[in-house]
Order: structure tokens, then sequence, then C-alpha cells
């Protein structure tokens, strides 16, 4: 069978990357998957070394050309392990992705989803601080902050992983970099859908507050639905979005947050490029950044 493109997938042995890599393998492209187990590249994401060996050996057997990356692999809220999911959920993701970004640049623009959440939009008391250190690479200091929330730390440092991924992806995304280099960095964000990791929440203390979590269409999300869109945002359909948050929730976050965004901008702190829109470039020119 020809390869059609060079995918890598991490979070493959389980869930909605398994379903993801299971359903590009489908269209005939070749899929290097990432995870603890069960995998083409089995490494340990909670740790450095594990992050450079991964990223190394999955540039190893892409031959340098990656045309797309789906960063699946995560931690969920568990209480306890708030280190080893702001590991795994940020720098499992950001180190990765910088190792990769010649790889993806050499491809004819290539695709890169990252797996957020709608936890980032629907938790409260998630620290700024811990946010901000996730995004210097500081997981030890964001740690920290999230660990004096006694009681919800464990959503917490999940929701605080999300978001400081998720803000990474819409600053890196947008780039010369990235978007300036032809690469598309877009982020779906899934309300609850069932697959191991809902299931243990539900089978876990945490399971009243999980089946108390409001979701209008009531009912959860299937790995194959997910797999649906994250296949649309590797596609070409995909070539004019970049820094976009695709939620798929069942309604969540609109029935939480219906009046958050969209926002009227506010003028203090306008970022200074936005100016640039009014002076405009000649005719037929689009703006450069
Ligand atoms: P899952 O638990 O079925 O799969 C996650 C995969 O990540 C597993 O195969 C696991 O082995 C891998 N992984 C975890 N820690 C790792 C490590 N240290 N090194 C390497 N691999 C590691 O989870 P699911 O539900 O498919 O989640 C996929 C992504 O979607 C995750 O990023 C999750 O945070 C996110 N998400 C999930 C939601 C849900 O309701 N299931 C809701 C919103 C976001």
């Amino acid at each position: 069978m020809t390869v059609n493109g060079t995918y890598v997938v991490t979070g493959s042995a389980s869930g909605m990357g398994a379903a993801v890599a299971a359903a590009l393998r489908a269209d005939g492209h070749a899929v290097i998957g990432v995870d603890l187990r069960d995998a083409d590249v089995v490494a340990d994401l909670s740790t450095s070394a594990g992050r450079r060996a991964a990223a190394d050996e999955v540039l190893g057997r892409s031959d340098g050309i990656l045309d797309g990356a789906v960063l699946a692999a995560g931690m969920g809220p568990a209480a306890g392990r708030e280190r080893m999911i702001v590991e795994v959920n940020v720098l499992g993701v950001t180190e990765l992705l910088e190792a990769w970004r010649p790889a993806l640049a050499s491809a004819e623009k290539a695709k890169v989803v990252v797996f957020g959440s709608n936890s980032t939009t629907v938790t409260p008391l998630v620290p700024r601080s811990a946010v901000r250190r996730l995004l210097n690479g500081d997981a030890e200091g964001a740690t920290r902050a999230i660990r004096r929330r006694r009681g919800v730390t464990g959503p917490v440092a999940y929701a605080s992983s999300k978001i400081a991924v998720t803000q990474w992806c819409r600053r890196h995304g947008t780039s010369p970099e990235w978007a300036g280099s032809g690469i598309r960095v877009n982020v779906i964000a899934p309300g609850p859908v069932m697959t191991p990791m809902l299931r243990s929440q539900l089978d876990g203390p945490e399971a009243g507050r999980v089946r108390s979590f409001p979701i209008p269409v009531r009912e959860f999300g299937t790995s194959e639905q997910l797999a649906s869109w994250v296949k649309l945002m590797l596609s070409p359909a995909a070539d004019f979005m970049a820094g976009a948050v695709v939620t798929v929730d069942g309604g969540t976050d609109a029935l939480i947050r219906s009046r958050a965004w969209p926002s009227p901008l506010p003028l203090r702190g306008v970022p200074r490029l936005l100016w640039s829109m009014y002076r405009a470039p000649k005719d037929g020119q689009v703006a450069r950044y």
C-alpha cells in the first residue's frame, strides 16, 4: 500500500489517541505511535529524559519529515499526581513540538492538533501564577502554586496544564516560526468523552463531581467522534486555521460561559500589531507580522 503521509500520535495506545491513529492508518498514512506501552515508540513523557528519547526516536523513524502531529497523551485530574499531570500535559507537548518543528516545516503544510480540554474554561480556582510558570517551563513552581488549592488540587492541576498548553499553541501557532513556516497548530477541546480516562474518574472518588457536570446534549462524547474532528483539522480544510480552539463538548462551555466569548476587545492593552491593520498594505497584499 502506498503511504500518503507520516504522522506522529502521542497517547496512541488508548482512547482518543488510539482512535486517531486507527483512522489515519485506515486512510493509508504511516503512523508513529508514542505511549507508555503498546506503541512504536515506548517512552515516559513525564520525565525530561523520556521526552528527549521520544522526540529523537520519532525523528529517526520519520526520516526528518512529518506531515502532522497529534498530541493526545495526557493524564487526568488525579489528586496527588499534580507534578506528573503538568509534566505530561504541558512539557509532553511543548518539548516534543519544539523538537519536531524542523521536521514539520519540511513537509507541505504540516498540521498539528493538540488535545486541550473544556476544563480550561469551566474550572474554578486555577492560579494564574501556575499557568504563567508552566508557560516558562517551571513545572516545580507551578506544582507548588497548585498544591495550595487544597481539596481540589487534581482538577486545578489538570485545568492549569490545559490552559498553559492551549495558550502556548495560540501564541506559537500564530508566530512566523510556525504559521509562517507552513505549520498549522490548532487545539481540540473535548468535554467528557467515554475513554479509559473518563471511566477511571467515574469509578473513582470524584464520580459525583463528574456526573454532576452539566452537558446540554445529555450524553458523553465518543473517541470516534473526536477522531473525526481531528482528521478534519489535519486535512487541507485546516490550511486557513491557526491557533484555533475547537470545542467539542456537548455544549458545556457555551452553557457556563455564554457571555464570556466573544466579547468586545478592551482598548487598553490592545497588542501593537493589531494597530498595524490601520496601516493597510497595498492592494492585493496581505499584512506581514
Ligand atoms: P486515555 O487515558 O484513554 O489515553 C491517554 C494516553 O496517554 C494513554 O494511552 C496513556 O498511556 C498515555 N500517557 C499518559 N501518561 C503518559 C506518559 N507519562 N508518557 C506517555 N504516554 C502517557 O485518555 P483520553 O481520554 O483518550 O485522553 C486523550 C487526551 O484528551 C488527553 O490529553 C486528555 O487530557 C484529553 N481530554 C480527555 C477528555 C475525556 O473526557 N476523556 C476530556 C478532555 C480532554
